[in-house]
This record gives structure tokens, C-alpha cells and sequence, in this order.
């Protein structure tokens, strides 16, 4: 039900503070009430693949979903819509009428922190995707939010960095995904990014706020800004950005007063953002939102969540026809360190507590039969930090996890008062949101558990902080890390390098560890352009020295005595995270090692990897017979996977993303960081294939590629003034989806400006029995030959001949037709 107040009496009646009060957030992640006029506090949460609800530790569990590249690799609008109704959902149960997603930024780099959260490198692609996901969304009265507007594409400096982009890219590029998702789906919100474009930051850009949000687009919405991504009072009020988030405000205080005192803001601009303010908490409160943060988790949620999984899952390689597996084997050795420690979210924001996971080793052995044989060898780790201590920890009282308890004083103070308790699943916390009244912004923590050792042998524990801290063991200082402190990556870029300690452990007996921590302004880590958070974090990791020489050598031994191997490698949410961007493509350690050990050792062996964006994959591509990849696949993780492994689902997901040979080979490989304050976005509109497709650069795997257990047939292409249609054949053994691409090539040589060899303008996702022909009609919008003319400051639809390319990927072209543009056309708006 909508609440009971009318806007306009609102603008008209409260006064100038009671106003400001609204622009900015209560605390973290609720807008600001007004009891005196029934309005109410809206929650929003994090988004992108899942809602977290109101808490970054011990939070209520959550559907966790594929992660953006994972979705996108579906190719399906629908999927994606069905997907969206889920989210949805679990706003509605996370008490949310907000949802902070999706996240619609372009991997200019396969090194993005956070590229695995967007959908594709291709902005066409990007952008009818998050229409469909928004749809989905909004159709439960939620308000979808779509972020980071724009050109948040690395996490280098990013809220310091200065993109520096060309009109023409800006628009066709890094625009343009926001443009047809809002076209597509009017979302409710929108974030703006931390970054600056062309010398203005995004929160203080009128221009792209106003002059082409509000006025080209003709958007009807709320803008607020990223977290902690609002960097004045007046500016921002003057560009349009109505919400500064999180709260409490740092800006619109009585600071604000004073700006609409001395007229620097007008009372018009105050209400102008009131106004859409208000609209936005009319609008929210339609969604029938649960009082309490609850779980929901039904078999139908899980069922879509599985196909999501599944149809994510992109089959690289199938040379000598090993997929799918048959379950009636003997024996089968699976190798690697992604099988059990299941990497099913990326990092930062984007993750949260899932309901629950099915690692690939749990969904693969699932599949087998009892008297089938399964060997395990680990190989080699492929962690950044030591993996959370959870396994084999439990709380003083017998629980699993650890215990955290609030001091406000230090150690050192003789009988101080525990202010609050809780306990945790593993020994992981990030306090941004966590607030306590007795807690100023100085305070103390203990976290506490006793560890039962998996094991004889030597224990590297590791500690993290945003803060400081020390770890004990039965007592024992053996980590410090509070005095001298080296800057890493974890907790948004917040925290220290991992210190490690190492203890000798006995299998079955079990040891008191202790962390005691000092919030964040005990941090001497100094870091430019990264935002801090209230409270702090930590971590406490752990693993068994290993020696990985000799694990390389036992899983190849492995490898060669079962015909039947399944490796599974890559990266985590330790890599590919929020905050920090990757340093190179290159796997971890040692396991690009153990890779070419045991494709040497067994030639058909089933190689899996996962990562959110491209990997190093040359050392040992080239003698794989069978590749596949599998990203971040949420709760269904394992199950997804072995669906299309073993046959039950028929390969269906194809890359969102090309997957250079080398990074070097990448367009943005000169100007990926933040350098002088600023980022050049160099290659221009030449960003992913339609880069490598320009200068003739062979990648590994194209965008848009990725096998089927059967085999289709394209024909009897016919192309229209406004539709493309085209009959489609399932010519192989199996029932199976297929992926149709439809590229528009302009004629480069007579067009008046540079125009990549081709580009995405549509797709469509069929399902076709064995034998069975269908028609597919794609429809052509004006996005299909238009390119963005930096003179007119329009977009145009040149006069011409134009190529219509229908393909299986960007390099697989199998039908071509030709479209002619008649007379040019020039436009704007959306
Ligand atoms: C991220 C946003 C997110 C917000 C709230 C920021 O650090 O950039 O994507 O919605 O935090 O968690």
C-alpha cells in the first residue's frame, strides 16, 4: 500500500532541514523517515547476484545466484527475467524494497576487480540483459537500481580516478547498457559511480546527471550515490544527485543548511530532489516487504537456480567427444583445488551468506554411482589468502564457527565489559554495518574458537585486518599485526597484507585460537583513492603447509591411471573482488603447473575452470582436448556444473566476454590503472572483439563461443527493413538450445567514420528437439547501424549497405544477408 502522504504538501510543509533530513541516508542501508509526514525508511541492499539483506557478517542466508559474466553466459532473456522475480523475492524476504543491482559496467580488461558482477564487454549485449533482470525484478514492486553510472570499470584509485573517455565511446560503449536498460525496463534508481569521468566526478556531473539522464533519456527516477561516493554538499545538490548513501550524512547536515542559506543552492534544487526522493519512497512502498530479515530457499528457487547454473556453464572444447561423461564408470580421479573449496560468488559487495553450496566435487559425485571409484588429489592451492577457518572450528559452547565479542575498552583494561555477543560461522567480519549504542568509534573485539586439527603437520594461520590484530593459539602470540603494517587487498582495498604464523598441529587434538582486534582507526594502513568504512574487518585463515612439487607429481600419476579425469582450477573471491583489481592474468601458484602435469599425464582429461572474467590459459590450452568453463555459479555451483558434465543438461551457455591469448593482447592492456590521476580509455569504441576483430588479433576463445552436445543447422536467412528471420535446425542426437548472434558489419571504407567489423544487434535462444526446425525472428531497433556523431552530438543511421551476419560466435559466422539504409537518419533521446 502506498503510504498516505502527498508529495507536494510534503514540499509544500516541511521545512528546509526536514527536507535536507531526506536526502541522505539513516545509516547504512535505510533511507531517512519523516514521522510527521508518514513517510517511510526504504531498505536497499546489495545486489548484484543475490540480496545480503542488512549485514556484511553473520547476515539472514540468501539465494545466491550466478555471478553477472555467469548470467550473462545464458543468453536468455527470459532466464534472466525468471531470475530477476527471484531477486525479487528475496528483497521482499530481506524486508528490501530496494535492490543496489545490477551492475552494468564493461570489462575493458580482464583484470577488472569487478568484472565478473557485469555482464559483457559487448554494451548492446549488457544492456538487454539488465532489462530483462530488471523486469524480473521490478514486477514484485521492487526497486531495481542500476549501477555504476558510469564508467566504473576498474577499482584502481576509483574514487579518485579520472576516466578519461571520447564522447563517441562514452556513448557507444560505456552509455549505452544504461540507455537500453532504461529504455527496456525503467528502473527506479539509479548509482552513480565513485569515479570521475573527464574531470568530474559522476556525483557532481550535471551533465550526465541531468542533461542526458533526466532530459535526453527522459528518466523518472532516483540518483543516489555509490557508498560514501558523495563528495560535497553543493555540487552534488546542483548536478541531481537526490540521495548521499550511506547515512548518517556527511553532507547534508547543517552544512546544507548553509548552502540553500547563501543561495549556493536554491530551495527549487532542494525540492527538485525531494520530489524525486519521495517518488522513489511511493514507489518502494507498493513491494510487500517481509518485517523481519527471513529465508526463503523453496525446491523452485533452487530448481531455477540450478538451470542458471547449469546453463551458464560454456563448453570451451569437446575434440574427442569425452563430454558428457557416462555415470556408469568404474573409476574416476578428480583432481584440483576449486572441486571442494567451492568459489561460488566473486568478492566485495557482490557476496554474501548463501543459503547454502554444492561444490563441483559434491554435484559430480552425486551423479556417479556407489561402486564407482573416486580418487581425490588437490594438486596444487589456489588460494591468495589461507581459506577461512570454518571447518573444525566451533564456539566455546560447542557451536560451529567462532565467538566475537565487543569490548570498549582495550585488552589491557582489567575486567572490561563484554557489550555484546555473537556468534559466527566462520572467522570472517567485516563491521561496516554493524553498530552497537555502547560502542563509540574506537572499539574492541575478540574472536574466539576452538580448531579440532584435519591433521599432523605444520598449519600456516594467516590474519587480515581493516583495524589491527593479533592472533593466539592455546595462548600463544603468533601473529602481530598491529604495529608495523603492509597494505593488501582485502575489505575494499582496506586491509593489511596477510601475516602468516606457523604452528605445528596434531590430527584430532584440538587448539584455543584467539584474534584480538582494534577497529579501524587503529589502521596505519595509507591508502589514495579508497574509500574507509566505519568499524573495520578481519579474517583468520588456515590450511596445512603442503608440498606442492610432490602434490603435482601424485595427481599426474593420477591422472594417467584413470581414463576418466576431471580437474577443476581458478580463481576465488580472493582474486576477483571489489576493491583491487588483478595484477595479471596468470592463475595462482602453482596451478598452471599441475595443469599441463596432468593434461600431459591424460591428454582427455576434462579441464574446468572457473573465474568471473578471462584467465591465463596458454601454458596448457593448446594440448587440452576438452575445456570447460564455469565461472562463479552460486549456490548451484557444483550441481550446475555437472549437469552439462554428465549429460543432463545439453551445453548451452555461450561467452559474454572474448578470452584474449595473453593479456598484452587486450586493448586496455597500456592504460589500466589509475596513472597521474587519470585512466585513458585509449582503444575507444575498439574494446573486447570488436578490437581484436580490427587489428586481426586471434584470441584464444571469441565472444559469443561455446559448444552444444548436438549440432544446428542455420538457413534460409531473410532480412527485412526492421526484423531478420531465419529457420533453425537441430541436426544432431540430442534435444539441445542454440544461441543465435545477429552482428550488423557497416561498410568500413564508405562509412565517414571508423566502424568495427561488426557488432552484436540482437540474438535469440531457441530449444529444438532432435530433428526439429523452427523460424526465429530477431527484430532490428535503432541501435542496429547507429553510431554516436561527436559533431552533431546525435546518434546516426547512416546511409548504406550494411552486412547482417548471423553467427555462433563472433568468429563463426555461417549466414550473411545485407540490409541497406536508405536515407540517413539522425536522432537522439532514448
Ligand atoms: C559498491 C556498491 C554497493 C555499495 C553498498 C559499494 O562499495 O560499489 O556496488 O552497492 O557499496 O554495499
Amino acid at each position: 500500500m502506498s503510504p498516505a502522504f502527498e508529495i507536494e504538501s510534503v514540499i509544500q510543509e516541511a521545512t528546509i532541514n526536514e527536507k535536507i533530513s531526506l536526502l541522505a541516508g539513516k545509516d547504512f542501508w535505510h533511507t531517512h523517515p519523516l514521522e510527521r509526514f508518514n513517510i517511510p525508511s526504504i531498505r536497499t541492499s546489495d545486489g548484484p547476484n543475490g540480496v545480503r539483506g542488512t549485514k556484511f557478517f553473520g547476515g539472514v542466508p540468501a539465494a545466491c545466484l550466478p555471478c553477472g559474466t555467469g548470467l550473462a553466459s545464458t543468453w536468455d532473456l527470459e532466464l534472466l527475467r525468471k531470475a530477476g522475480m527471484l531477486i525479487g523475492e528475496e528483497c521482499l524476504a530481506k524486508g528490501a524494497a530496494c535492490w543496489l543491482g545490477p551492475t552494468i559496467n564493461i570489462q575493458r580488461s580482464p583484470l577488472g576487480g569487478r568484472g565478473f558482477e557485469s555482464f559483457s564487454e559487448d554494451p548492446y549485449f549488457s544492456g538487454k540483459l539488465a532489462g530483462s533482470y530488471i523486469n524480473g525484478v521490478q514486477s514484485k514492486d521492487v526497486v531495481a537500481t542500476v549501477k555504476h553510472y558510469v564508467a566504473n570499470d576498474q577499482e584502481h584509485e576509483r574514487v579518485a580516478v579520472d576516466a578519461k573517455v571520447t564522447e563517441r565511446a562514452l556513448r557507444e560503449i560505456y552509455l549505452l547498457p544504461f540507455q537500453i536498460a532504461i529504455a527496456d525496463s525503467a528502473p527506479g534508481a539509479v548509482m552513480t559511480a565513485y569515479n570521475k569521468v573527464n574531470g568530474t566526478h559522476v556525483s557532481e556531473d550535471k551533465r550526465l546527471l541531468q542533461d542526458i539522464l533526466r532530459n535526453e533519456w527522459r528518466w523518472k527516477g532516483l540518483v543516489m550515490s555509490d557508498w560514501f561516493g558523495t563528495y560535497s554538499t553543493t555540487e552534488a545538490f546542483n548536478a541531481g544527485l537526490d540521495l548521499e548513501m550511506p547515512g548518517p550524512s556527511r553532507w547534508r547536515t547543517g552544512i546544507a543548511n548553509l548552502a540553500v542559506s547563501s543561495r549556493k543552492v536554491t530551495d527549487e534544487t532542494i525540492n527538485d530532489r525531494v520530489r524525486n526522493v519521495l517518488e522513489f519512497v511511493q514507489r518502494a512502498s507498493k513491494a510487500k516487504i517481509s518485517l523481519t530479515e527471513t529465508v526463503r530457499d523453496f525446491p523452485e528457487d533452487r530448481k531455477l537456480n540450478r538451470q542458471l547454473a547449469g546453463d551458464s556453464v560454456v563448453v570451451l572444447k569437446n575434440n574427442a567427444s569425452v563430454l558428457p561423461l557416462s555415470k556408469d564408470i568404474k573409476q574416476i580421479a578428480l583432481i584440483g583445488s576449486n572441486l571442494k573449496n567451492v568459489a561460488f560468488c566473486g568478492g566485495g559487495s557482490a557476496s554474501l551468506e548463501p543459503y547454502y553450496t554444492i561444490s563441483p566435487y559434491q554435484g559430480i559425485i552425486d551423479k556417479l554411482g556407489k561402486d564407482t571409484a573416486v580418487h581425490y588429489e588437490i594438486g596444487a592451492y589456489s588460494h591468495a589468502l589461507l581459506p577461512i577457518l570454518s571447518d573444525g572450528l566451533t564456539t566455546p559452547d560447542g557451536r560451529p564457527g567462532a565467538l566475537i565479542s565487543f569490548f570498549a575498552d582495550p585488552p589491557s583494561v582489567c575486567n572490561r565489559q563484554v557489550v555484546d555477543q555473537l556468534s559466527i560461522r566462520e572467522a570472517f567480519f567485516q563491521l561496516m554495518d554493524y553498530r552497537h549504542p555502547q560502542l563509540e568509534t574506537l572499539y574492541y573485539a575478540t574472536v574466539e574458537g576452538f580448531f579440532l586439527a584435519p591433521a599432523t603437520g605444520i598449519f600456516q594461520f594467516g590474519i587480515t585486518v581493516y583495524g589491527s590484530g593479533n592472533l593466539f593459539i592455546d595462548n600463544k602470540l603468533v601473529i602481530e599485526n598491529t604495529e608495523t603494517q603492509r597494505p593488501g587487498t582485502s575489505f575494499f582495498g582496506k586491509g593489511t597484507a596477510e601475516e602468516i604464523g606457523e604452528v605445528d598441529l596434531v590430527e584430532g587434538k584440538t587448539y584455543h585460537v584467539r584474534l584480538e582486534f582494534a577497529s579501524s582507526p587503529t589502521s596505519k594502513v595509507l591508502k589514495p583513492g579508497v574509500v574507509a568504512f566505519p568499524g573495520g574487518a578481519g579474517r583468520i585463515g588456515t590450511a596445512l603447509k603442503i608440498n606442492e612439487e610432490e602434490h603435482i607429481r601424485r595427481a599426474a600419476r593420477l591422472a594417467s591411471e584413470n581414463e576418466h579425469t576431471i580437474i577443476c582450477v581458478g580463481l576465488s573471491k580472493d582474486w576477483e573482488s571489489e576493491g583491487f583489481d588483478r595484477q595479471d592474468m596468470d592463475l595462482p601458484g602453482n596451478v598452471s603447473r599441475l595443469l599441463s602435469a596432468v593434461v600431459e599425464a591424460n591428454p582427455r582429461t576434462v579441464v574446468v575452470t572457473q573465474s568471473g572474467t578471462p584467465i591465463n590459459m596458454l601454458p596448457w590450452a593448446d594440448k587440452t582436448t576438452t575445456q570447460v568453463h564455469a565461472w562463479y555459479g552460486g549456490n548451484e555451483t557444483g550441481n550446475g556444473l555437472a549437469d552439462v558434465l554428465f549429460g543432463d543438461v545439453n551445453a548451452n551457455g555461450r561467452l559474454p566476454l572474448s578470452f584474449p591469448r595473453r593479456n598484452a593482447d587486450n586493448p586496455a592492456f597500456l592504460n589500466f590503472r589509475s596513472e597521474g590521476g587519470r585512466v585513458v580509455y585509449g582503444e575507444d569504441i575498439y574494446v573486447g572483439y570488436r578490437y581484436y576483430e580490427k587489428v586481426e588479433r586471434e584470441v584464444l576463445f571469441p565472444f559469443g563461443h561455446g559448444l552444444s552436445y548436438t549440432t544446428f543447422e542455420f538457413s534460409d536467412l531473410h532480412v527485412e527493413k526492421t526484423r531478420v528471420v531465419l529457420k533453425v535446425t537441430n541436426t544432431g542426437g540430442c534435444a539441445g538450445r542454440e544461441v543465435i548472434q545477429l552482428y550488423i558489419g557497416a561498410d568500413e571504407h564508405a562509412s565517414r567514420i571508423s566502424r568495427p567489423k561488426k557488432e552484436l544487434k540482437g540474438f535469440a535462444k531457441v530449444f529444438l528437439e532432435m530433428n526439429e526446425m523452427q523460424e526465429v525472428i530477431i527484430q532490428l531497433d535503432r541501435f542496429a547501424t547507429a553510431y554516436y556523431d561527436e559533431i552533431l552530438a546525435k546518434w546516426v543511421n547512416e546511409k548504406g549497405k550494411y552486412k547482417v551476419l548471423i553467427g555462433k560466435s563472433s568468429a563463426n559466422i555461417v549466414l550473411e544477408g545485407d540490409l541497406e539504409v536508405e536515407e540517413t537518419v539522425v536522432w537522439s533521446g532514448l
